[in-house]
């Protein structure tokens, strides 16, 4: 029988962007190992898309079918959508919701969506006395210098960073401007595993990769593959959540695996699980990429607790048994077309 803790019974744990790739792994989380009251507020997917095609909301119902909590439809940057939040007297905000498509431009939607509304969250948390944990990103690193370290190098290079910046150091001012009120900010570095599929193109390479070898026998990179990412497997992304929700130390920090892996090292992944497949090198359209990026978990280890379980082989590993079902039910072509 599934072990329950009670040291959140009664406890209220709002998660927005509930209906994304992590929230909804977060609010599942709650509901397997806790008695707590979870209320998801999400704007999930609608028609709305961004100038590129891409959708404005990622959510989608089918991340929730198994969450027996509250649903609210909502937009975090609508003041009467928040204000439906008050009621709640919350214990806890998991604040993943956001802008998380790192290819839109749109710098006055992004900032709006992403730093106003996080202001707006973090006055209901001085009012009413809530914890916050949010969502930052490594995109605030841009191509500065990895490992990448809390403090320096902080220099985005586009404005999806450059927003996570900004609600790092608006966690700054509030922390100063309020001594008890508690706030963790997770910057997560590329994180991969189940959920994230309804984020289509904008999922992990992981997922990409994976379901290309599968379909296609042959897969297609970027020259020469060997860029190099801090890939994070969601159960770590989720014990670092935890670990912050039970910390009485605020602040900004890493959470990523500790250990850079290339594009390459993926196909590697794969190759050993699904055997022998073609690999495919094309020169990279972006003007603007990441070449190694690396987590400096230090601070992380060492104020939150937090200890990554997964390496990139036990992760993809892991995680393959859900990409052949993805594969299986043809849900990826339903969803990109
Ligand atoms: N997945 C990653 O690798 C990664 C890396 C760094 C940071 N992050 C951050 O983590 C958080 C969660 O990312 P994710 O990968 O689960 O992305 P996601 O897009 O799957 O989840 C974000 C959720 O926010 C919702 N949302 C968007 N705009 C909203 C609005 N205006 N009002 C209410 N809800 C809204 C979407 O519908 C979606 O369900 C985001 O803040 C993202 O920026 C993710």
């Amino acid at each position: 029988m599934q072990y329950i803790d009670d040291s959140l019974e009664g406890k209220r744990i709002l998660i927005t962007g509930g209906a994304g790739f992590i929230g909804s792994n977060l609010a599942l989380y709650f509901q397997k190992h806790h008695r707590a009251r979870v209320v998801v507020f999400d704007s999930f997917r609608s028609e709305k898309t961004f100038s590129n095609g891409h959708f404005k909301s990622l959510g989608h119902f089918k991340n929730l079918l198994d969450f027996k909590g509250e649903v609210i439809v909502g937009d975090i940057t609508n003041k009467a959508d928040l204000e439906r939040l008050e009621t709640y007297n919350f214990d806890y905000i998991f604040h993943q919701a956001a802008i998380s498509d790192t290819t839109i431009i749109h710098q006055e939607e992004i900032l709006r969506t992403n730093v106003n509304a996080y202001k707006d969250l973090l006055n209901l948390c001085v009012h009413q006395g809530v914890k916050m944990i949010y969502a930052s990103s490594a995109g605030v690193y841009g191509n500065s210098p990895a490992p990448n370290r809390i403090g320096s190098g902080e220099i985005p290079e586009n404005v999806y960073g450059f927003s996570k910046l900004m609600m790092d150091n608006l966690t700054q001012k509030y922390l100063e401007e309020y001594p008890n009120l508690s706030i963790v900010g997770l910057r997560y570095f590329n994180v991969y595993g189940n959920k994230e599929v309804y984020k289509g193109k904008t999922a992990s390479m992981v997922l990409q990769l994976g379901l290309q070898a599968l379909k296609q026998k042959r897969v297609r990179l970027f020259k020469k593959g060997e860029q190099k990412r801090d890939f994070v497997y969601i159960e770590d992304v989720i014990q670092a959540n935890i670990k912050a929700m039970e910390s009485k130390k605020s602040g900004v920090y890493n959470v990523g695996s500790g250990n850079a892996r290339s594009f390459n090292d993926i196909i590697a992944c794969l190759k050993e699980n699904l055997g022998e497949f073609a690999v495919e090198y094309f020169d990279n359209p972006y003007a603007f990429f990441q070449t190694h990026t690396e987590a400096d978990i230090t601070l992380t280890k060492e104020f939150l607790g937090y200890a990554p379980r997964f390496s990139l082989e036990y992760g993809v590993r892991d995680y393959l048994l859900k990409i052949k079902e993805i594969h299986a039910n043809g849900l990826w072509d339903a969803i990109v077309g």
